[in-house]
């Protein structure tokens, strides 16, 4: 199992049009944290990318509501999977499809993004 360490410093977006990150900040096969203002209010985002492929996500796990990350920035992935720190649900990278553990067959919430430039920003109607 790998103790995933990238990203620990969060990114806070709060100005429409602004990047949440860019694509060779997120680990290939792996997740960066952020966080962001959408037009449902303020929200802690999940990037997952398998090579040019980036999606993102609400931090919430279907399961019991928790936050995947064990601590800020810190994530278990194991055999291209992101594991929830709290139960053990299994996600696929980059769909965010629980695989295996307590909500099999259910999905993280996702955010529609955009790619531009190398640079992945929250969709237009994403944004408050
Ligand atoms: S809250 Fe994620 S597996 Fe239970």
């Amino acid at each position: 199992m790998q103790y995933h360490d990238e990203g620990s410093e969060e990114q806070v977006t709060e100005v429409e049009g602004a990047a949440l990150a860019k694509v060779q900040e997120i680990p290939d096969g792996g997740v960066l944290e952020c966080q962001a203002v959408l037009a449902s209010g303020p929200a802690e985002l999940l990037l997952l990318r398998a090579g040019e492929m980036v999606r993102c996500f609400h931090n919430v796990c279907p399961h019991a509501g928790r936050s995947l990350n064990w601590a800020p920035g810190k994530f278990l992935i194991e055999s291209g999977l992101l594991i929830c720190a709290a139960h053990g649900a299994s996600f696929s990278i980059p769909e965010g499809r629980c695989v295996l553990g307590p909500c099999r067959g259910q999905s993280l919430s996702e955010v529609a993004i955009e790619v531009h430039g190398g640079e992945v920003r929250v969709a237009a109607q994403g944004i408050a």
